[in-house]
């Protein structure tokens, strides 16, 4: 998608529909926007008023804190609570958010307290084509033995592109010449490489080398490129380039491997016997990252970790590797390296509000706080779950995705206990199991007799909204109003 064409777009079904959720509302539709990525900051996504229908007010917004929590706990958007306007609070850069995933979905949730309620939304970060292919090496030389047949063809490094989609590298050209001819690979996911292919014989005599220049187009519009020369070398020996096992090797590393673990161990051979078939292994136009954390031995072709893994950072890994000759022909294979998941994220525990004092004598089921908790590890290793002490009269209640609540069981009595310290364990049920604590105190408040513990009564098994509406109702005199925040400005009474 082009910059400019980043008009909020909105996925509507027909039914305007809720569902509960322990207690809580969850509005079944999921709200679709999309943003182009490098828009300003201040860009209004759209308005939440508009897709909340007639449910919530634009005055709700603030009196019931409505706030926009997205699932890694930064803050893309910012709702202005004025107008319900979503708006873009930093400038998104796709290519470091999702690398190279697509489509690049940001998932977030717009929360309103009292009664709780979630809206699910997701932002779609639309790709630009704001970067040129780019060949790590810019500068390759190519050794092509004299009696080569025609037919024959040179694996080449391709070019990499930050963009996705369309806008990642889509062919390959070289200058118009007699000698080759390029050939475009494609074997799937991110296996898009050049191949040179010999037209015919070569004739170190007449033309000893010649410079070819390799370029690499993108799809966007316009469309971006970036090119490397080929020097090419014509060697005059009659010699075998050496020859890989396998064309690509898979193998898989648990995140925790020391420094030093063998990753795995590539062989190539070579037809030629004496210096010619002595072969020196190494990496071809490897990335940073790459770089950074593997090492390859010259002569047993054995791949070693140089730092430690990350799985949170890194999933995968593609390394290049070439085995040269002592006529320094080359051959090359890739190496992928799946970095697998081991427990070692705790889980996390973020609180997203909580009520203290709570007015004693409130009904059961009353909320005391919200919070969200996280692991980033996946499968066993990031499922978690909640509890807090047995002997204390609240519950922890699942309320949406990854938000709990926490809520009285019965009506408190403050002559009896006037302080609670509640200890929220979340325990992760990977191998070894992770946990995480997180204490609050939660205070109960003296609230005078009055008209309020009958009217309470009235409303009885009406649900944990009503509870606490009624509530507010009774507390301020009888009149009807819609200030839900009066929960959170209840103060201790003398
Ligand atoms: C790549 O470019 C060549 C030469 O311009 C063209 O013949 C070929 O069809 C293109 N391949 C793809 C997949 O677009
Ligand atoms: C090929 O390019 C290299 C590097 O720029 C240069 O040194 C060499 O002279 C060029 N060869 C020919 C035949 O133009
Ligand atoms: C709660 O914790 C605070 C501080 O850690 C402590 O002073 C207080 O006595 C505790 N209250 C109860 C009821 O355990
Ligand atoms: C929470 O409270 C418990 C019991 O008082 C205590 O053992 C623990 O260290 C506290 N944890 C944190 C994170 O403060």
């Amino acid at each position: 998608m082009e910059l400019g064409e980043g008009t909020p777009r909105q996925i509507r079904q027909v039914l305007l529909l809720f569902f509960f959720l322990g207690g809580t509302l969850v509005y079944a539709e999921t709200w679709g926007y999309s943003v182009a990525e490098e828009a300003e900051i201040g860009f209004c996504i759209a308005n939440v008023i508009k897709d909340m229908d007639s449910s919530v007010g634009v005055e709700d917004l603030a009196a019931r804190g409505a706030r926009v929590i997205f699932d890694d706990y930064k803050s893309y958007l910012r709702l202005d609570l004025q107008t319900g306007n979503l708006l873009l609070n930093e400038q998104l850069d796709r290519e470091a958010l999702c690398g190279t995933t697509e489509p690049c979905i940001l998932h977030f949730q717009v929360l309103l307290e009292n009664p709780l309620q979630f809206f699910r939304a997701e932002l779609s970060v639309k790709d630009i084509n704001d970067h040129s292919p780019m060949f790590l090496e810019k500068h390759m030389r190519l050794k092509i033995s004299e009696g080569t047949s025609p037919g024959t063809s040179f694996q080449m490094d391709g070019a990499q592109d930050l963009d996705v989609g369309a806008n990642s590298v889509q062919n390959y050209t070289i200058t118009p010449n007699p000698h080759l001819h390029v050939k475009l690979h494609d074997s799937g996911k991110d296996r898009k490489y050049p191949e040179l292919v010999l037209d015919q014989t070569l004739d170190r005599e007449k033309e000893p080398e010649f410079n070819i220049t390799l370029t690499a187009i993108d799809g966007g519009s316009p469309s971006r490129s970036g090119t490397a020369l080929i020097q090419v070398v014509v060697v005059d020996i009659n010699d075998n380039a050496p020859e890989f096992e396998r064309p690509l090797y898979e193998v898989q590393v648990p995140e925790n491997s020391p420094v030093d673990s063998l990753v795995i161990r590539v062989s190539a051979t070579d037809l030629d016997a004496e210096i010619y078939g002595e072969l020196s292994y190494s990496f071809s136009h490897s990335s940073r990252d790459v770089q950074k954390t593997f090492e390859i031995h010259p002569v047993s072709g054995e791949v070693r970790l140089k730092s430690l893994l990350d799985f949170e950072m890194i999933q995968s890994y593609t390394i290049n590797i070439q085995a040269t000759d002592g006529g320094s022909l080359s051959g090359k294979s890739v190496v992928i390296v799946q970095v697998v998941d081991v427990n070692d994220n705790p889980p996390e525990i973020a609180m997203t509000s909580l009520i203290s004092p709570i007015p004693e004598n409130s009904s059961p089921e009353m909320m005391v706080a919200i919070f969200r908790i996280r692991d980033q590890d996946t499968g066993d290793n990031g499922r978690m779950i909640c509890s807090i002490q047995n002997d204390l009269p609240f519950l922890v209640k699942p309320t949406f995705k990854n938000f709990y609540t926490l809520v009285t069981e019965r009506s408190l009595d403050r002559e009896t206990r006037a302080e609670y310290n509640i200890t929220i364990t979340v325990t992760d049920l990977g191998t070894p199991r992770l946990q995480t604590q997180h204490n609050i105190t939660v205070l109960v408040s003296d609230v005078p007799e009055g008209p309020f513990p009958a009217r309470l009564l009235d409303v009885s098994g009406a649900g944990t909204l009503a509870h606490s509406y009624q509530y507010e109702v009774c507390l301020s005199g009888g009149t009807q109003t819609s200030d839900f925040k009066f929960l959170k400005s209840v103060t201790k009474s003398p």
